[in-house]
């Protein structure tokens, strides 16, 4: 055997890439990533930011469970190493239906449960099973990612701008416009990118109205009216706000609701890649045959420490309520801090934290003028605050939204206090410098 030294040649890029589909050269890049390499520029400049950007987890602030990570190493020494069932290991499905009996009160059988690599199968999946291309998907802006998998299934994709007093959570009201024609409506409660959690009373509405058309169209034999409802967060709930599954509330909606979950926020396990759907069987079913060839499987040794691990209630308990105190500490630093300098004067709103690991904040800064310069967009504010206030955030474009309003969504996953309390005053200091 010879061992090749040089390296390939792949010739004209530009031909490379435009041969390629349309459908892949039309998808658009992340906007965060964006902002996450202006932000590693600054710390490589050895300049102080806290950064807000990440909707991950340090895992030196957040680890995972001591005892999931000691379970997939025992699985893995165990030789659980070959492929896993196409729809998840069967502990893990059952393990999966009893959490949901016991958080969200509603009862799955197994045929209902398929597990996969993190909630983003599940989502593909979901507008791949449910929509033909030019098929009609709706949801509320802003939000997380619809618009790329709408892009992705060719769907015609109708966004609508949802209200900062409905805590930017959709309404029936919002919806009923497109009651009659769409095939999809997507809902994420608590929200990413909002961190709000929508109000039960609401979503009871949509739930209703959504089962009423469905009777209409089996009338009518025609095509049903799905929901995909992703509750990754439900885990991560504050104060007064109340997580609930639509199903718990309107029981009559199950065959429509296509629930996704993953232990990605819930455990802090982003890497780990486990996720899961709850959804009517023929769903399941139709989901596990598409994502089987896409291979989407949550590696075989996690699935089997996942199936321990939520089946231990009282690991689990012991684990989300120090996860849960430690978001909402630092949540509560940021909202305090912002609070007190809306109180001083400062042209500022937040949103109390309900959910989620993230914040709402607006600075109402457009039109305003620093050291002489015209702040005209949110691009303009969220640079201004990275370099004068070393604070990086999202702008509420990255999730779609065009109106220039002045929002933003902080995330807490990868900060410390310490880090917040020191860049709150650098963000006062700039506030009050702007004119
Ligand atoms: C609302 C929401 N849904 C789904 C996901 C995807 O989660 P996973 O990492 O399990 O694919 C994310 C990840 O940030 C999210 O914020």
């Amino acid at each position: 055997m010879t061992t090749a030294t040089a390296q390939l040649s792949f010739g004209d890029t530009q031909a490379l890439d435009a041969s390629l589909s349309d459908n892949v050269r039309g998808l658009k890049g992340s906007e965060i990533l964006k902002i996450a390499a202006a932000v590693r520029e600054m710390i490589a400049q050895g300049k102080q930011v806290c950064n807000l950007t990440v909707g991950d987890f340090n895992p030196k602030f957040f680890p995972i469970p001591a005892a999931l990570r000691e379970g997939i190493a025992r699985a893995l020494a165990g030789g659980e190493t070959n492929y896993p069932p196409s729809d998840g290991v069967l502990a893990l499905r059952k393990s999966v239906a009893e959490y949901a009996a016991r958080e969200f009160n509603v009862r799955y059988p197994v045929e209902g449960v398929l597990i996969a690599a993190g909630a983003r199968p599940i989502l593909y999946g979901t507008y791949r099973c449910v929509l033909n291309p030019g098929d009609k998907v709706v949801y509320g802006l802003p939000s997380w990612n619809n618009n790329h998998y709408s892009w992705i299934a060719q769907a015609n994709a109708v966004e609508v701008v949802t209200q900062a007093r409905h805590g930017f959570q959709p309404t029936l009201d919002d919806f009923r416009p497109h009651l009659k024609d769409a095939n999809l409506f997507c809902l994420c409660t608590p929200s990413n990118p909002t961190g709000t959690v929508m109000e039960p009373g609401v979503l009871r509405e949509l739930m209703l109205g959504v089962v009423e058309e469905n009777e209409r169209r089996a009338r009518a034999g025609k095509r049903l009216l799905f929901v995909l409802h992703d509750q990754v967060y439900a885990s991560l709930v504050f104060g007064e706000a109340r997580h609930v599954h639509p199903c718990a509330l309107v029981p009559q909606c199950a065959p429509y609701v296509i629930s996704l979950d993953a232990i990605s926020k819930s455990l802090a396990g982003t890497g780990v890649r486990v996720g899961w759907v709850l959804a009517a069987p023929a769903v399941v079913a139709r989901m596990r045959d598409f994502l089987g060839h896409v291979g989407a499987w949550a590696p075989r040794a996690e699935q089997v420490a996942v199936a321990d691990f939520l089946g231990n209630t009282q690991a689990l308990a012991a684990f989300r309520q120090e996860m849960d105190a430690k978001v909402q500490a630092l949540l509560n630093a940021l909202y305090a801090g912002f609070m007190k300098m809306k109180q001083s004067g400062l042209p500022l709103d937040c949103v109390q934290p309900q959910g989620a690991i993230y914040l709402s904040l607006q600075l109402k800064l457009i039109g305003k003028s620093f050291e002489g310069r015209k702040i005209a967009s949110n691009a303009d504010i969220g640079q201004l605050l990275l370099e004068r206030a070393g604070m990086a955030v999202v702008p509420f474009q990255a999730f779609g939204l065009r109106e220039e309003s002045g929002w933003f969504r902080l995330s807490v996953g990868a900060v410390t206090p310490t880090d917040i309390e020191t860049c709150l005053p650098r963000v006062k200091a700039l506030l009050e410098s702007v004119r």
